[in-house]
């Protein structure tokens, strides 16, 4: 089965190595939010689809901000898929695995990871062609240790994660020297109450830290 992830898609997002997890309250607030990441060096998103915004708030940032990569998230239902696919998002995600989101992902052409946090998660994530996966939530499940210990049966599968849940700037070295890891993704880069407050200067900051921390630990 293909897999559900384009590859070159995937490789602009591994090139980063980095994902902001934005919650948008505000329309007005995409374009200005969606700079200061790129000014940080972050060109990559997942915008959750957990406002009554975010739609709009995405096709405001495909139409000024082209080169941000656009990803949705908490994308939990066909129709969202099918909303967010309008909306002009390049891939989705969401923090668990739903077949028929999967299949809605893969009848629309929308590249897809879904969450995952066990073995029969994996498993079905194969079933539908999926070797880029959300591992979600990371910290509290128990970090690389348990990635590494529940997806070892799977080594020969070339899977390859995106850890969130509980990711910053001190811990998110720990993840980036192994191999099994394409990106880190999290709300640090652009917390909610940041992004409500305009502070797009403190934005811009912390990209530019996690960036650095990225270039610094990767294994060039
Ligand atoms: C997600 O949707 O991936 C999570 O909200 C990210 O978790 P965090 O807020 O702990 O970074």
């Amino acid at each position: 089965m293909n897999s559900m992830f384009a590859p070159p898609l995937a490789s602009s997002i591994e090139k980063t190595g980095i994902v902001a997890v934005l919650v948008v309250d505000e329309v007005k607030d995409a374009v200005p939010l969606a700079r200061a990441l790129l000014s940080g060096g972050v060109n990559a998103i997942e915008l959750t689809l957990r406002t009554p915004a975010a739609l709009d708030a995405l096709k405001a940032i495909k139409a000024n901000v082209p080169e941000m990569l656009r990803g949705v998230g908490t994308s939990v239902t066909g129709e969202q898929v099918a909303q967010a696919v309008g909306a002009g998002a390049a891939f989705g995600v969401a923090p668990g695995l739903n077949p028929r989101v999967l299949a809605a992902a893969r009848e629309a052409g929308l590249s897809f990871a879904p969450g995952i946090l066990t073995p029969s998660d994996i498993e079905t994530a194969l079933e539908y062609g999926c070797k880029l996966l959300k591992f979600f939530p990371a910290e509290p499940s128990g970090g690389l240790p348990y990635l590494k210990a529940m997806s070892a049966p799977y080594n020969h599968l070339g899977l390859r994660f995106v850890p969130l849940g509980g990711l910053n700037a001190k811990n998110m070295a720990s993840y980036l020297a192994d191999p099994c890891i394409a990106a880190l993704g999290g709300s640090w880069l652009a917390p909610r109450e940041l992004i409500r407050a305009g502070q797009w200067a403190k934005i811009t900051a912390l990209a530019a830290e996690s960036v650095q921390i990225i270039k610094s630990t990767r294994p060039q």
